[in-house]
């Protein structure tokens, strides 16, 4: 530790008041805190090219005063009792004021993921599945081999051998059409489609999001200072007839139309049409959130919207977050051709490139094949978990689940229960996560729960229903 502290040897001050009057004051300005350790006295002296006399006189006083403290043993340290001195300061004065966009956003509130994980919280992965050890085995490889190149900052896009393998991924199994040019990494979808906004969008304009849909679009339009214009979501997806009467003119529909987010939906062949046709008549771009769609249960994966588009309008988004893990903060965004430059410059705008740390062991882990292996492994097992988790609703609850036999997660409508927020409070008290509908709704929300099943064992399925029943009627 070097503790900013410089001497002037011709200063007419003495050394030690020097180091005494350096270090009250940086704890008066709040830079060293209370509990932070201070170097010992020999270290100091070191440090500063001194005698040890002059640090051992400016310790004693700042020791005598209070500044400091010593405890037996571990060293000296800034003293406990200045904590709230220390908060005092940090009260800030004078006008503060942030951008409205950024006043507007909802209040941050610490994820329930990051607190703990249980039974059908929702986004997660089985993590205890994932084959850790060929992930280390790669990500050593590429740290104790790093070249010297591969430290400088890269390219905004991302790692050629990356986008590459995903590119041939994405064409084999998603049906998307693109080319390793097209594609940008980034950390994870959320930046995929907070780029996509800042490129496609002016604050104002007006943008469709499915109604009810995924709560962190709202936030990334709502950062924009966007017009959010939510679009009712029935049994064949976003509803298109209904977002042209809101607004035809709308600049961007951000949709989900693989597994839509939270009702489970697959869109329809006729609607993706139309979908499709409302973007080319209006000028328009389709952002489509491909989250989850590598897990399907009951038949062959759906191919992209993408994939459909004859007039380049569609932005596709996609994740490593739910096959992988989610630290691993990887994802991707495959732009039309003419996009690609004003893409790059944006994401150059928010952050450099992504770590190479990340991008060199994905890619061979794609080309590898242990993406797909994985995926073949894990398919059964959520594929279980699924069914489980729905005959257990229908059992304990007499509910039916909506959407498709796909992805992590899902969803049901208990138009009778009064509050399914309380009802998630109640659930969470007995040690249950699950989420309420309402909370994905920008208008006059329906009551019911998302559930999760991606890391709740088979075994704990049938016991959380149980209690979820319990929650539902409370006694
Ligand atoms: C609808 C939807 N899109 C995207 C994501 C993935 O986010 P990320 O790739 O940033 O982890 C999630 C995560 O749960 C999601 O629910």
């Amino acid at each position: 530790m070097t503790t900013l502290l410089s001497l002037e040897r011709d200063h007419p001050a003495p050394l030690y008041r020097q180091i005494y009057g350096s270090f009250r004051a940086r704890v008066l300005a709040g830079e060293l805190r209370a509990g932070d350790a201070v170097p010992s006295t020999r270290d100091l002296a070191r440090e500063l090219g001194v005698s040890r006399i002059p640090v051992l006189e400016a310790y004693g006083q700042l020791l005598a005063e209070g500044y400091f403290e010593a405890r037996r043993g571990a060293g000296t340290f800034v003293s406990a009792a200045l904590a709230t001195h220390d908060e005092e300061k940090r009260q800030m004065r004078g006008e503060r004021r942030v951008s409205a966009n950024a006043a507007a956003l909802p209040p941050y509130e610490r994820p329930s993921w990051a607190e703990r994980l249980g039974a059908f919280q929702l986004g997660q992965p089985e993590l205890r599945a994932f084959p850790v050890s060929t992930w280390s085995r790669l990500v050593g490889r590429y740290s104790r081999n790093v070249p010297v190149r591969a430290l400088q900052y890269g390219d905004a896009f991302g790692l050629v051998a990356l986008r590459e393998a995903i590119a041939a991924y994405l064409r084999t199994s998603r049906g998307v059409r693109c080319d390793a040019g097209q594609v940008f990494i980034v950390s994870g979808s959320q930046q995929a489609l907070d780029l996509s906004a800042r490129v496609l969008l002016d604050a104002g304009d007006p943008a469709w999001v499915e109604e009810p849909g995924y709560w962190l679009v709202h936030h990334v339009l709502e950062a924009q200072g966007c017009r959010i214009v939510a679009v009712p979501v029935d049994n064949e997806g976003l509803n298109v007839a209904a977002g042209t009467k809101r607004a035809a003119k709308a600049r961007v529909a951000f949709v989900a139309p693989s597994h839509q987010s939270p009702l489970g939906v697959t869109m329809s062949a006729s609607r993706r049409l139309e979908l499709l046709d409302w973007a080319r008549r209006a000028g328009a771009w389709i952002v489509e959130d491909d989250w989850d769609s590598e897990y399907r249960y009951d038949a062959k994966p759906i191919a992209s919207l993408q994939g459909l588009d004859r007039n380049a309008r569609v932005v596709y988004t996609g994740t490593f977050s739910k096959v992988m893990f989610p630290s691993l903060r990887l994802g991707y965004a495959v732009v039309p051709p003419d996009l690609v430059e004003r893409f790059a410059a944006m994401r150059r705008a928010m952050d450099l490139c992504p770590p190479y740390l990340a991008q060199a062991p994905m890619a061979d882990f794609l080309a590898a094949g242990h993406f797909a292996r994985h995926l073949r492994r894990m398919r059964p097992i959520y594929a279980r978990r699924r069914r489980l988790l729905v005959d257990a609703i229908a059992r304990e609850i007499g509910a039916e689940v909506v959407g498709d036999a796909a992805g992590m997660h899902v969803a049901m409508f208990l138009d009778r229960c009064r509050s399914d927020v309380d009802l998630a409070a109640r659930a969470l008290e007995r040690g249950v996560q699950v989420s309420p509908l309402s909370a994905s709704y920008l208008g006059k929300p329906r009551q019911g729960l998302v559930l999760g099943f991606g890391n709740t064992p088979e075994s704990a399925i049938a016991p959380a229903v149980r209690k979820l029943a319990e929650a539902l009627e409370p006694a």
